[in-house]
């Protein structure tokens, strides 16, 4: 961003970001508001289908190629076609489980506090012979060690969240994904609540598959997720979803032979969601305007503040961890005595938006949250 000092970055996020006064808004980790510009986006957009329809629709289609870019880039995948737009992160895990050969006696790890997503689905496949193992990695002082520990020799498939949805513990996956390459296990991520706060870089991290919808750090709106499936997996990975879109030669509607997609096209059957590649590519131009590092580091300062504040209270507990590494933009706490219910109830009324999430009450600020903010809502959660 041209000049990058800290008040060009505070002003451009003061007007990216005209939040109602008085709304505190601390739940990017469930739906977060559009930047400015991704409002305005979706208003023009609508203005052109209003006045000339698809007209335009070689430019749509560019704006669909840039989107693919931005997310390429973001997660460092090789080519931007290794990336497929999919409607949310549960159809990305649906086609992973949809699309292993699974034999019977397999199984897949997971962590025992996964959000239902990346657990249903692998419960799914109980019919075919595949059993589920979950390891515990709250409370515990090395959780890569206690997932690596889960599997044995029938592992086929490793799938965690980069960042737990309710304590907000963040996993080393570099460590993850070595390890399971190593033993010629599969390793898929759900970065849904990490992608857009911290780097997610498939090709150090050995990342088989990641999935992430757009709505949460992306800053982007519902229904518009990235699916990455490593080169080598694409081929092997069996169809489910089939269409006039993932045909290699999509367009020559007269042919009557086909075959899928060289490309990750293959995993997106029909229509494309126009109205989410156009919203979702302004969310990620201002992310990568700001630069990750510097929304990384905005958004970990405001961790650590809520962290401070909330050490400083004494009726409330900390859920997260706060060892450096294991927490990105997730703040779980309790109160002593005051159940969760009760808390977040107050915290609504008082126009704090946040959410109740495994025995917790979980804070989400993103980079552009006002620091005084964050002690606001921790003084009402405390009161
Ligand atoms: C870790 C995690 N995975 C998946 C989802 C749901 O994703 P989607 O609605 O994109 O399928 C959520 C939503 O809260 C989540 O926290």
């Amino acid at each position: 961003m041209a000049g990058n000092g800290a008040s060009d970055i505070d002003s451009l996020l003061i007007s990216e970001f005209p939040l109602l006064p008085g709304l505190v808004y601390l739940n990017h980790a469930a739906v977060s508001p559009w930047p400015r510009r991704t409002a305005e986006t979706v208003k023009r957009f609508a203005e052109e289908n209003l006045r000339e329809g698809a007209s335009r629709y070689p430019e749509w289609l560019q704006t669909e190629r840039l989107l693919r870019g931005q997310l390429a880039g973001l997660v460092n995948a090789p080519s931007i076609d290794d990336i497929a737009l999919l409607k949310n992160t549960s159809e990305g895990l649906s086609f992973v489980a949809y699309g292993l050969d699974w034999r019977s006696g397999d199984n897949v790890v997971i962590t025992a506090e996964e959000f239902p997503s990346n657990r249903i689905v692998w419960e799914s496949l109980a019919s075919r012979g595949v059993g589920l193992r979950e390891a515990r990695v709250s409370h515990v002082h090395d959780p890569e060690s206690a997932i690596l520990e889960a599997t044995d020799r029938h592992t086929r498939l490793v799938s965690v969240s980069s960042v737990q949805y309710a304590s907000g513990l963040r996993l080393d996956l570099g460590r993850l994904g070595t390890a399971c390459r190593e033993r010629g296990i599969a390793f898929c991520v759900d970065a849904i609540q990490g992608l857009g706060v911290f780097r997610h870089d498939v090709q150090a991290a050995q990342i088989d598959f990641l999935v992430a919808d757009g709505h949460k750090w992306l800053l982007g709106p519902e229904g518009i997720a990235v699916f990455y499936c490593r080169p080598e997996w694409r081929e092997r990975l069996k169809l489910h979803e089939y269409g006039w879109h993932m045909v290699e030669d999509m367009g020559d509607y007269a042919r009557r032979d086909w075959r899928p997609a060289a490309g990750a096209r293959r995993f997106e059957c029909g229509s494309p969601n126009m109205l989410g590649i156009h919203a979702l590519s302004a969310s990620l131009s201002l992310l990568l305007e700001l630069g990750p590092e510097t929304v990384e580091r905005r958004v970990l300062e405001r961790t650590e503040h809520l962290f401070e504040r909330i050490r400083a209270a004494p009726s409330l507990d900390l859920v997260t961890p706060t060892r450096s590494g294991r927490y990105a933009g997730i703040v779980s706490f309790r109160h002593r005595s005051v159940p969760n219910p009760v808390i977040h109830e107050r915290l609504r009324k008082a126009n704090v938006v946040c959410a109740e999430r495994l025995g917790g009450i979980r804070f989400s600020p993103h980079c552009y949250t006002p620091l005084e903010q964050l002690e606001t809502a921790v003084a009402i959660a405390a009161g």
